[in-house]
């Protein structure tokens, strides 16, 4: 198990950190240097150092979204030399542990890129698309009754694992800053997956499907060209398979409804 080392030595680093003060001013690179950095911090820490310093001089502190720093919300998006959440698969930005790097290395850390994710600010960007998906359809609304017994609904283990395996998906768009064509479709298939594959989420199924792929194209997401990169880079190993299920899901609500577009 990887834990405090007392022997690790302190790094100097330089940082290039893409700077833009709002949605409507054009950003830049800027260089900066960070001294006797903890291999055992994690990133964050690392860029918290950096803000105290700039704090310290009175300068305006880089900012970058973060909440839990357990990887858990999805919050910690950050784009580190060029590859989502940076070096270690499977690990968020709030899971990296600067170990991964050596003193003396040059990290540039950039906002994700994508037309449907505008910066807010530095490093932040606006993720609400991702909401306004799964305000189309992401959810279970029949009336379901009070909370049932537990496996009153039996469910295959198969199928459950596979669920579970949709479900852990948390949402934070590294996806999307991985694919070359900003598609989200990898995140909008685990989604559906999650709820066309439970019994409880067979009502709205069709609608469900149709709706979310609708909201995905108005938000401006770029298309699936099976590239497979936004698998490789998930930090939870949301699987492609998830992308076969939509692309099932969709030809098939499709095929079946009433109002065929
Ligand atoms: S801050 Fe919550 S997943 Fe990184």
């Amino acid at each position: 198990m990887a834990g405090s080392n007392p022997n690790a030595k302190p790094m100097n680093l330089t940082l290039k950190v893409w700077r833009q003060p709002n949605r409507q001013t054009e950003g830049q690179i800027v260089d900066y240097k960070v001294n006797d950095i903890s291999p055992d911090m994690s990133f964050l820490e690392m860029l918290d150092v950096l803000n105290e310093d700039l704090l310290r001089k009175g300068q305006d502190p880089v900012a970058f979204d973060h909440d839990c720093r357990e990887g858990i919300c999805g919050s910690c998006d950050l784009f580190i030399n060029g590859r989502s959440h940076g070096p270690e698969k499977g690990t968020t930005t709030c899971q990296l542990h600067m170990r991964k790097f050596s003193d003396g290395d040059t990290i540039t850390i950039e906002p994700w890129r994508a037309n449907a994710f505008p910066v807010n600010k530095d490093l932040s960007v606006d993720r609400s698309a991702f909401d306004r998906i799964i305000q189309a359809g992401g959810y279970v609304s029949v009336n379901t009754g009070g909370t049932p017994d537990g496996n009153e609904i039996p469910i295959p283990k198969e199928i459950s694992d596979r669920a579970f395996e949709a479900a852990t998906c948390i949402g934070c768009g590294a996806c999307v800053a991985a694919c070359k064509n900003a598609s989200a479709m990898l995140f909008v298939s685990a989604k559906v997956s999650q709820l066309a594959l439970l019994p409880q989420g067979q009502v709205e199924r069709e609608t469900r499907v149709e709706n979310m792929v609708a909201q995905m194209d108005i938000e401006g997401f770029g298309a699936c060209t099976n590239i497979g990169s936004c698998a490789a880079e998930c930090p939870v190993g949301i699987s492609l398979e998830n992308i076969a299920i939509l692309n099932r899901e969709f030809l098939t609500a499709k095929a079946t409804s009433n109002h065929l577009a």
